[in-house]
């Protein structure tokens, strides 16, 4: 990194903490500076051209520099820069995008809940349920049910929902009353010779199980992802949604499905729920709602939410929850326009077309001598790694070789010993060559290295 004291390195380290980052190793190395982006590449300050092959974080659908997008960004900022949804005040974006997301829905939706973050609508989504409890006299019924594995944020309740250890460790998290039922991954967590399918019923019969030990009556809701994403990019095995959705129904549990990542035309269809014929109570949406050019999410409830939620405000005299951001007027203006691009594009149907060759060259890689595993689904997939001299300390590999990945010029992600691609959506198929003929020399590399 620069050293000059007045650079933008130097800036960085003396005045910010990273997300994600180890503050003291950040001190040592700095950080990468992104400076511009265009298509699916972004260019750092010294001018290096990368391919994002995560999309930033999962999210920038449209690619970097969609000109639209700021347009309509201006367009809204000169004509109604700020208004909010309280005390029944509304403005025209919300009420568009709301109406917009509600049409869209693969199931039966009734109305749109905005808040500015995946963590913030998951947050929201605890607060409803337990509101809807209480509203129908069922106080106890407070529990909730998420995966290990899963991600579902970093705010006190989302980050419990999330099951990963570093959301917790050293935060005093999970609070009391989220608990985490088994992981799917199949390679990892199958027992000897069972099949798949079989795999898929014993997750099935875990949640039941766990669902009796705590009481049925106590249980409020199941958070997951359709397809795990930060935990490692986890495609559910085949026949789990079929067999967990009816442990759901059984005990009058609502399902909570997180589309954060898989919404918006990620798993090869216009959202995960419709991927995997789900049913769920309510949608969690953000990221590629607005390719992420703006901060919003939104939540779509269904009747079976809304009613009590809606009753239970007049019995108190408001619904008292918002944000000073919900709805925001130029957030939701964007999310408006770049819904309209992707509509315009057939981005979902160009997705599916590109699916194929994305999938191909994915599989490939489990052919290279470090990768034990590859999967994915629609355009999003992941690598895992694996060499016995570094089998001690997890995520030592996958670091390496995003480490190489990076200074061949692509942006994946390691999470522990996978490494993810999830690339903007408008990716071409040209395009998905040169990112993975980049990761493939990346793992070759790191091959050599270690000497397999
Ligand atoms: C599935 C899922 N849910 C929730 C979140 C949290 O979203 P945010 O980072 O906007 O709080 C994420 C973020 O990656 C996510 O992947």
């Amino acid at each position: 990194m620069s050293r000059l004291p007045n650079s933008i390195e130097a800036r960085d380290v003396a005045y910010q903490l990273h997300s994600y980052t180890d503050a003291r190793r950040h001190e040592e190395t700095g950080p990468l500076v992104i400076e511009r982006g265009e298509g699916i590449h972004v260019y750092d300050n010294n001018g290096k051209r990368y391919i994002e092959g995560m999309a930033g974080l999962w999210s920038v659908a449209l690619g970097f520099g969609e000109k639209r997008l700021a347009e309509a960004a201006a367009r809204q900022m000169e004509k109604l820069p700020y208004y909010h949804t309280f005390t029944h005040k509304s403005h025209g974006p919300s009420v568009e995008l709301a109406e917009k997301l509600v049409g869209m829905a693969p199931v039966p939706m009734s109305k749109a809940y905005f808040t500015n973050s995946g963590s913030e609508a998951n947050d929201t989504a605890i607060k409803l349920i337990w509101y809807r409890s209480n509203a129908l006299g069922e106080p106890q019924r407070k529990k909730i049910i998420s995966r290990v594995k899963g991600y579902h944020g970093v705010t006190i309740a989302s980050a419990s929902l999330t099951g990963l250890p570093n959301n917790h460790r050293s935060f005093d998290l999970p609070i009391a009353g989220v608990l985490h039922t088994t992981c799917p991954h199949y390679r990892t967590m199958k027992a000897d010779g069972e099949s798949e399918r079989e795999f898929a019923a014993r997750c099935a019969r875990d949640l039941e199980d766990l669902i009796l030990a705590e009481g049925p009556e106590t249980i409020a809701a199941f958070f997951a992802e359709p397809v795990m994403g930060a935990g490692g990019v986890i495609v559910p095995p085949e026949g789990y949604w079929e067999a967990v959705q009816p442990v759901l129904r059984k005990y009058d549990i609502l399902f909570v499905a997180d589309e954060v990542i898989c919404g918006f035309g990620r798993t090869g269809e216009l959202f995960g729920t419709t991927t995997y014929r789900l049913e769920p109570d309510i949608m969690v949406l953000s990221k590629q709602l607005s390719s992420s050019y703006m901060p919003i999410s939104a939540l779509l409830v269904n009747e079976k939410v809304y009613r009590p939620v809606a009753d239970e405000s007049n019995r108190i005299g408001t619904f008292g929850h918002g944000f000073t951001g919900s709805g925001h007027p130029v957030a939701a203006a964007v999310a408006l326009e770049n819904l309209k691009i992707m509509e315009e594009r057939d981005l979902v149907a160009h997705a599916r077309r590109v699916n194929p060759r994305f999938l191909a060259r994915l599989k490939a890689l489990q052919d290279l001598p470090l990768a034990v595993e590859a999967r994915g689904i629609g355009l999003i997939g992941a690598v895992e790694v694996f060499h016995e001299t570094l089998a001690d300390i997890p995520g030592a590999l996958g670091a390496r070789v995003n480490q190489a990945m990076h200074a061949h010029g692509l942006i994946s992600r390691n999470m522990g010993d996978a490494l993810a691609f999830c690339p903007p959506l408008i990716i071409s198929e040209k395009e998905i060559d040169e990112m993975f003929d980049v990761a493939e020399a990346a793992i070759a590399e790191v091959s050599r290295e270690v000497g397999v």
